[in-house]
């Protein structure tokens, strides 16, 4: 018998005896049989080594297909098994459901809420602007020179028809009061763009939340006291501000804030980066400037403003050491704030 007729011999074989095995073992000794290592195909194709160039390539095929179809039908037959005994056996009703999860704020939105609740409860008023703006609003009415490096296209988003992005909620302050006169207590809540490198600290769209205060005697003491109160409220009772002088064009005299690490109590850990302080806001008296420039009688009033960033608190209040959490959208972490 030449080999080809011992292969479709063994082929008819092996079918015949695939088809009528009943369990999974008898599957599985038949292959062994047929195409295990020892197996009687394997051999013969072991043997192809010993055969001519031609023969080696009508045989060499014919052996080949046969194995693959063998393959085939023993994946088939073995599903075909699985699904009669699990089409037989009963609906377990104890396994556990599917989880369903309930839909919450976001950590920003959450914190936002908080800061905007706290100034409600000091009796501030809250106000909108838009996100693009005119380089007035932004920059101009605020008391930016024309070559300021903020105006840098390095840190500004330009879109077209020479508007941008606003860098900060501070050009709500010039809108409210083009609208008002004083008493004006508000605070502006808002989405604000950077063109930023993105790392752990600074990503190119985060939120602030702006404050002001203008009325015919609001000193710097008002502004100190309303951010004390505020601090004591979202932080904690008695947490240690310490005003540091700083510039802003559009308040005289500026100062950021920091509060004490409440993390260490002020020794220095990593959370401060050692300093025992932890940065929160840019605050400050509104420069006349910015007063003559929306109309108001600069002999009459006077008002303090403030600007903090909401990633910024969000991340000391929780210790999350890296903004890219805060907007990966990574529901693990998410979930963690409700
Ligand atoms: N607009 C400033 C900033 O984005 C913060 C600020 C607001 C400072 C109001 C003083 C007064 O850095």
């Amino acid at each position: 018998m030449d080999i080809s007729d011992r292969l479709r011999q063994l082929e008819q074989a092996a079918k015949g005896e695939l088809s009528g095995a009943e369990s999974a073992d008898l599957l599985e000794q038949i292959r062994v049989r047929y195409l295990g290592k020892k197996g009687e195909l394997t051999a013969v194709l072991r043997g192809l080594k010993d055969l001519s160039v031609d023969e080696r390539k009508t045989i060499g095929g014919l052996a080949n297909r046969i194995k693959t179809d063998l393959e085939q039908l023993i994946v088939e037959r073995r599903e075909d098994l699985t699904a009669v005994s699990s089409k037989d056996a009963a609906p377990d009703y104890t396994l556990p459901g599917r989880p369903c999860y309930f839909g919450h704020r976001h950590l920003i939105t959450i914190v936002m809420d908080e800061i905007i609740g706290i100034f409600q409860r000091m009796g501030f008023e809250i106000a909108d602007g838009p996100e693009i703006e005119s380089d007035y609003y932004n920059f101009g009415a605020l008391n930016f020179p024309p070559d300021h490096p903020a105006r840098d296209e390095q840190d500004t988003f330009y879109v077209e028809g020479g508007l941008l992005l606003r860098t900060h909620t501070s050009p709500v302050q010039v809108r409210e009061f083009e609208k008002r006169t004083p008493p004006v207590k508000i605070i502006a809540p808002g989405r604000v763009f950077r063109n930023e490198a993105v790392s752990a600290r600074h990503y190119c769209v985060f939120h602030q939340v702006e404050g002001f205060y203008v009325d015919t005697r609001v000193t710097f003491g008002d502004l100190k006291g309303a951010l004390e109160a505020f601090c004591f409220e979202f932080f904690q009772e008695g947490v240690k501000l310490r005003f540091r002088p700083s510039f802003f064009p559009f308040t005289e005299p500026s100062a950021e804030v920091d509060v004490q690490c409440f993390f260490c109590g002020g020794k220095g850990c990593p959370l401060c980066k050692y300093e025992g302080w932890l940065e929160i806001l840019g605050c400050g008296m509104i420069d006349p400037a910015v007063f003559t420039a929306v109309g108001y009688d600069n002999d009459k009033y006077t008002g303090y403003a403030f600007g903090m960033g909401v990633e910024r608190i969000a991340q000391l209040k929780y210790q999350v050491n890296d903004i890219r959490l805060v907007y990966d959208n990574d529901i693990r972490f998410i979930r963690q704030f409700r």
